[in-house]
C-alpha cells in the first residue's frame, strides 16, 4: 500500500516537475507576467512591453501583473491622478462622468464586453482598443497610468454594488456611489505621487 501510493506521489511530482521545466524553457521576452493580457475583440496576446516608456516597475504593476489585483482601486492619491488622465484621454468620448457620449457609458453595470467588469479585462481593454473609435491607449499611457485610470473609472460607478466584482469585501461594505463634484487634494495620501505638471 505503503510503496504504491508514494510510487502516485512519485509520478505526480515528475509530471509537475515536467510541465514546470516546460514554462521555464519558454523564451523569456519581456517582463514575466502571471497574466496574459489579450485583446478584448481579436483575443490576440497584448505585450505590455511595447508602448510609452516608464510606469512598469512599480508595486502596483507588478502586483496587478502577477495576480490581476489593482492595489490602487479606492487610493485617493492615485483616484487624483486617474481623474486627471481620464479627463485627457478618454472623457470626451465617454463623458466626463463616463455617463457615455461618443463610446458608451462606463460607469453602470451594462457592458458590450463583460470581461471589462474585470480589472484584467478593462486593462486589456484600454490598453489593446476595441472596436472603432476606441483605439489602444498603450502610446500616452504607462501601465501604471493605465491602473489609475482604472481606479477612477470604477469609482465613477454608479451601478449596483453586488456587481461591483472589483470590490473586495470590506470595499463593498463601504462603497458609496460617486457624486459630481467630489475632489482630491494635491497632496491626497495614497500610494500614487502627483503626475508630472
Ligand atoms: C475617440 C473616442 C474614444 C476615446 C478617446 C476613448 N474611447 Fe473607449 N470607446 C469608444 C467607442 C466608440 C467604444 C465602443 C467600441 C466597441 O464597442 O468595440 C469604446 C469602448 C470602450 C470600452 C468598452 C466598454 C464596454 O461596454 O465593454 C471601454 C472600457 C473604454 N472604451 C474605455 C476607454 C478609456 C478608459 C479611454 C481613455 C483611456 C477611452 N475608452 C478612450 C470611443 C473612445
Amino acid at each position: 500500500m505503503r510503496n504504491a501510493k508514494s510510487l502516485l506521489a512519485l509520478g505526480l511530482g515528475v509530471a509537475t516537475a515536467a510541465a514546470g521545466g516546460a514554462v521555464l524553457a519558454q523564451p523569456q521576452a519581456g517582463p514575466q507576467t502571471g497574466i496574459v493580457f489579450r485583446n478584448t475583440v481579436t483575443g490576440e496576446t497584448l505585450d505590455t512591453a511595447e508602448g510609452k516608456p516608464g510606469g512598469r516597475d512599480t508595486e502596483a504593476v507588478k502586483t496587478f501583473f502577477q495576480t490581476g489585483k489593482n492595489i490602487y482601486i479606492d487610493d485617493k492619491a492615485c483616484l487624483r491622478n486617474g481623474e486627471s488622465l481620464y479627463a485627457t484621454s478618454c472623457s470626451g468620448c465617454h463623458g466626463h462622468l463616463a455617463e457615455g457620449k461618443l463610446g458608451p457609458g462606463l460607469n453602470d453595470n451594462y457592458w458590450t464586453y463583460p470581461a471589462n467588469t474585470e480589472d484584467t479585462g478593462l486593462f486589456s481593454t484600454i490598453w489593446g482598443g476595441a472596436n472603432g473609435m476606441m483605439g489602444p491607449h498603450n502610446e500616452n499611457l504607462t501601465p501604471d497610468e493605465v491602473l489609475q485610470v482604472v481606479a477612477w473609472i470604477r469609482h465613477l460607478y454608479t451601478g449596483p454594488v453586488k456587481d461591483a466584482v472589483w470590490l473586495n469585501d470590506d470595499q463593498k461594505k463601504t462603497y458609496k456611489p460617486y457624486k459630481e463634484g467630489e475632489t482630491f487634494a494635491k497632496d491626497a495620501p495614497g500610494q500614487c505621487k502627483p503626475l508630472p505638471e
